[in-house]
């Protein structure tokens, strides 16, 4: 059976994240970072520059909602503010993914919420303290541009560390900071449908389009097929609880429809951003083209914060749906299955098929794969030919061979993702995934890598040796439209448009886990994907499922878009007001941002 986890995300913790948050206070490791001139170091709670009450209720006062201070989320299961309903209430909620999202301080990680020095688990006993580790001091709760433009010049005013927070599933926690400020989007959740959109310019887009506000979760949006569309949504998993316009578009977007429809990003026609000094602007491909060509892909919040996107939206298809489950008995057929299945895989973008493939422990392997507008004679010639392949190969026994269709995505996504009754062959869906802590690493996999007998066969290698307990969610999201689409046509990696699947791996832990077992983790993610980096040197990650080891992170998030984003951000954020880890321009920053070290 597949754990949820090798499934969907999970999150995640990180010892380079882990120094203290106070600036005065040097860091753990003493020969790390250098005691910064404080020009170049951002305020932060705690210290003499942070705002006094007086000013900060002055500030409240401007806001359409009061500021307010966030807490962990376990905040209420420990001594002094002990309250043993709310307590009960936030364990039996943790794992829900939506809760987890209207929680200001709460990642769906929860383990970007801590350092190693300050945590404040839900599992802890009640006479554990509880620190606040990285969850931001104050936020505003923004439901306006005009608060998100109030709350960056005040930031800016006053020189403070800021933090753009949606639903928080980010895979390195880029929506906290310890001692920030947070501007919280998740209150942005308008939707509206356009038949026949128009840019802001007048100018028509001759197509129909669906606007957003960020914190929207995608899950709404499903009542668009109502009018005969779709769009391409965010989050296969966690009840399709990632926000519509934050993070997801902004690094990118992908989905099963992905090949026939085009990448989160590339189906954004325009959009609304605050920029880092409060300035508002509509971004689109005549107004203010580099920022619109940045922000798709270049990564939240590294050119403004995301009020409000417009998606194209596309006539729903029916989906002609195929699941395959083996089990093998022997490494070499898990091996040979492998092989095979790679070799297909060129032949199967072709033929307009797309999916995802979970294997796990060297003896099982599955597909949940659909091609819009297809059929029975067509899917026998074509995903048909692999089953064939398969059934053929000693070792290997087929446990599910079954094919379906669905009148549209949003029922294809109720059956197979959100509703649980429904599952064909194995249960994909992933009711209950936040409240771990969870380590991610990805790479993009070259059309050419399947191509090659050679390095097919090295993947296949490499995949039998992930470890039972270790998540992978392996999405065939690329070529199609994604391979058709420009490589300068916005931000993302250039590989995204010569690759056919993204590979992922998952370690997740709960919160009482020692350090030491988290680390051991975290590298064994990222060393199980070196054998993929190797095929692919100066290669790529998907910067939305990144690897907080991934060497040289600007080559592997942008590759050769690098400078002219690095560019874009120069002139837009001179004073490096909004930066992430692993952003644009982060290079030669402490750990979190807070003071330039070089
Ligand atoms: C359960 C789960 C399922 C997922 N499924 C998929 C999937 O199917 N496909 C896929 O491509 N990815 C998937 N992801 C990865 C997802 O794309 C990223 O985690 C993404 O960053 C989430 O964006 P968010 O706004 O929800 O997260 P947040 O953590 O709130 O924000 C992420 C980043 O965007 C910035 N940001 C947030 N809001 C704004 C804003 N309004 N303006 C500017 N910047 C902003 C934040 O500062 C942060 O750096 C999944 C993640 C999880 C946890
Ligand atoms: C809570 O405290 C008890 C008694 O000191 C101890 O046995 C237990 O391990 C603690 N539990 C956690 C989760 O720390
Ligand atoms: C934030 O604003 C929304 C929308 O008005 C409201 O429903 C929610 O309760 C507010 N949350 C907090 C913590 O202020
Ligand atoms: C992994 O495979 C081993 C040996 O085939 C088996 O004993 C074990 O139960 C499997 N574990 C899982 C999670 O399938
Ligand atoms: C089956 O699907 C293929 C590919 O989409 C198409 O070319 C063919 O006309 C379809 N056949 C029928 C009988 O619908
Ligand atoms: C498709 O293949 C299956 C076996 O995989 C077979 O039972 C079925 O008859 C085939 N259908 C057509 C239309 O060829
Ligand atoms: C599928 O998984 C979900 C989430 O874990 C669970 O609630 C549901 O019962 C499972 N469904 C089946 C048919 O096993
Ligand atoms: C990182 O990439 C840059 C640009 O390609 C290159 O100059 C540099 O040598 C790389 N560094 C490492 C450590 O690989
Ligand atoms: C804010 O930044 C934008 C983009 O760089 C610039 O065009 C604008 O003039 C700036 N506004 C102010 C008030 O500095």
């Amino acid at each position: 059976m597949l754990s949820r986890i090798s499934l969907f995300l999970s999150l995640l913790v990180v010892s380079s994240l882990a120094e203290p948050p106070a600036r005065p206070v040097h860091p753990t490791t003493s020969s790390a970072a250098p005691a910064a001139p404080s020009g170049t170091c951002k305020c932060t709670a705690g210290q003499p520059c942070w705002p006094s009450a007086k000013e900060w209720n002055t500030f409240s006062k401007t806001l359409s909602h009061p500021i307010f201070d966030v807490h962990p989320p376990g905040y209420y299961c420990h001594d002094p503010h002990f309250n043993a309903a709310l307590c009960k209430s936030i364990q039996t909620n943790s794992g829900n993914s939506i809760w987890r999202s209207d929680q200001p301080g709460a990642e769906q990680s929860d383990n970007w919420e801590f350092t190693p020095f300050s945590q404040c688990s839900i599992l802890g006993n009640r006479t554990d303290t509880c620190g606040q580790g990285r969850v931001p001091a104050v936020a505003v709760n923004a439901t306006t541009v005009d608060d998100v433009q109030k709350a960056l010049a005040f930031a800016f005013k006053r020189n403070l560390k800021v933090h753009i927070k949606n639903t928080g599933h980010d895979f390195l926690g880029r929506g906290l900071g310890p001692g920030s400020l947070m501007i919280w989007t998740h209150h942005f959740t308008s939707l509206t449908f356009a038949k026949n959109f128009k840019y802001k310019t007048g100018q028509s887009a001759g197509v129909p389009a669906v606007t957003v506000g960020p914190g929207n979760q995608w899950v709404d949006t499903y009542a668009f097929a109502a009018k005969n569309k779709v769009v391409v949504a965010g989050g296969i998993g966690a009840l399709g609880s990632v926000g519509s316009g934050g993070g997801w578009p902004l690094g990118g977007g992908h989905n099963i429809l992905s090949p026939h429809l085009g990448l989160g990003a590339d189906n954004v026609l325009e959009l609304d951003l605050v920029l880092p000094n409060g300035t508002f602007i509509t971004a689109s491909p005549t107004s203010h083209p580099d920022l619109f060509w940045a922000a798709r892909g270049g990564g939240g919040p590294s050119f403004g914060v995301s009020t409000r996107l417009v998606y194209k939206a596309h006539p729903i298809t029916p989906l002609y749906a195929s699941f395959f489950e083996a089990l093998t008995a022997t490494p070499a057929a898990f091996v040979q299955l492998l092989d095979t299945y790679h070799a297909a895989l060129p032949a199967l973008a072709d033929a307009g098929w797309s999916g995802y493939y979970p294997f796990e422990n060297g003896s099982y392997f599955a597909l949940m794969y659909l091609l819009p507008n297809g059929n029975t004679t067509y899917g026998n010639a074509t995903l048909g030919t692999f089953i064939q392949a398969a059934r053929a190969i000693p070792g290997v026994t087929i446990k599910t061979d079954a094919t379906t269709t669905y009148p549209d995505y949003q029922s294809w996504f109720v059956a197979n993702i959100l509703d649980p009754v429904n599952v064909v062959g194995f249960n994909y869906t992933g009711g209950v995934v936040g409240g771990l802590g969870v380590d991610t690493a990805s790479w993009l996999l070259p059309r050419e890598l399947f191509e090659n007998p050679e390095s097919a066969h090295t993947m296949s290698e490499a995949l039998l040796t992930v470890p039972a307990g270790i998540g992978q969610c392996v999405p065939h999201v690329g070529g199609g439209v994604v391979s058709a689409t420009s490589p300068t046509f916005n931000a993302m990696h250039p590989n995204w448009r010569t690759s056919l699947s993204d590979i992922s791996f998952f370690g997740a832990w709960n919160d009482l886990t020692p350090q030491s077992t988290i680390q051991g983790i975290r590298q064994q993610v990222s060393d199980l994907l070196k054998p993929f980096r190797d095929l692919t040197p100066g290669g790529a990650q998907y910067l939305n499922e990144p690897d907080i080891f991934v060497p040289n992170y600007t080559v592997a998030n942008w590759g050769t878009n690098y400078p002219r984003l690095l560019e874009v951000k120069k002139a837009v954020d001179p004073t490096n007001q909004l930066l992430v880890v692993q952003g644009v321009g982060a290079v030669g920053w402490d750990a979190e941002q807070i003071c330039k070290t070089s």
